[in-house]
């Protein structure tokens, strides 16, 4: 149960890396990379947040720490009031099960299953739901019907165009109502039209279940319709609201 209703707090996060430096005459030549500096900032249940930056500034990065996919060099992530500096691997895939869900550019269904199969995954591996088969199939089959896919139930993703992939992908992230949706430019590979039906979507699902959206994304006009909208710039978060004297979040 979440005591408050800050679900997300990044502290002070940094995440470096050490890369091999190309074109050195020295095989072992190594360069500390930083790619984000000191990010604080709360995310409240329901709250919709964007995140924006140019294409290498760190969106992706600050999603898997946030998300606990992978570990800061330095500082914390509180998700969910679990400290995920304290849970190992195994335990932070637990505390995400059935309450973190995921939206990728790429889709990421899994190709061997139908659409139905793909949507009833999350439900199938959370034993905490203890669901019956029948249960499970149902609920799929009302998430496919939500996105408009009820005719695409039996269709691998192969047989599926992108958007309908996406449509599914989002089938699958809502069919656990998680409290939190991670969504990483969620339309980056699909056509404007059909990028804008799944933002429609996106955004109606969301504000039905009350789910907390963090949303990356280089659309600025996208961002505006979130609740709030940082932008990362040298490692460090902007609240891209304000004017950039005052927009430094960490002062
Ligand atoms: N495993 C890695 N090894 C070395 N550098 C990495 C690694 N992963 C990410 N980077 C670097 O970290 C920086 C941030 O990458 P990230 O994928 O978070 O950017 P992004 O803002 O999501 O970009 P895009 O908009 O293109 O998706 C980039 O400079 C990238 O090259
Ligand atoms: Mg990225």
């Amino acid at each position: 149960m979440i005591k408050n209703s800050i679900v997300i707090e990044a502290k002070d996060l940094n995440k470096s890396l050490v890369v091999s430096q190309q074109g050195s005459t020295d095989a072992n030549s190594k360069e500390m990379l930083q790619i984000l500096q000191d990010i604080k900032f709360k995310v409240s249940q329901g709250e919709s947040v964007a995140i924006t930056g140019i294409s290498g500034s760190g969106k992706t990065t600050l999603l898997g720490l946030l998300a606990g996919l992978d570990v800061p060099t330095s500082g914390e992530v509180i998700l969910l009031d679990q400290n995920l500096s304290s849970l190992d691997e195994d335990q932070r895939a637990a505390l995400r099960l059935g309450k973190v869900g995921f939206v990728f550019q790429s889709f990421h269904l899994m190709d061997n299953l139908t659409a139905l199969e793909n949507v009833m995954l999350p439900l199938e591996l959370d034993g905490n739901l203890s669901l019956k088969n029948n249960d499970i199939r149902a609920r799929a089959e009302d998430a496919l019907k939500e996105v408009g896919l009820e005719h695409r139930m039996a269709h691998l993703p192969t047989q599926l165009s992108g958007g309908e992939q996406q449509r599914v992908a989002l089938a699958r992230a809502f069919v656990s109502n998680p409290i939190i949706l991670f969504a990483d430019e969620p339309t980056g590979n699909l056509d404007s039209n059909t990028g804008n039906e799944i933002i429609e979507l996106l955004f109606s699902m969301q504000q039905q279940n009350n789910t907390t959206l963090v949303l990356v994304t280089h659309d600025d006009a996208l961002a505006d319709r979130c609740q709030t909208h940082y932008r990362i710039d040298a490692g460090q978060i902007m609240n891209a609201r304000k004017s950039m004297n005052e927009s430094k979040i960490a002062s």
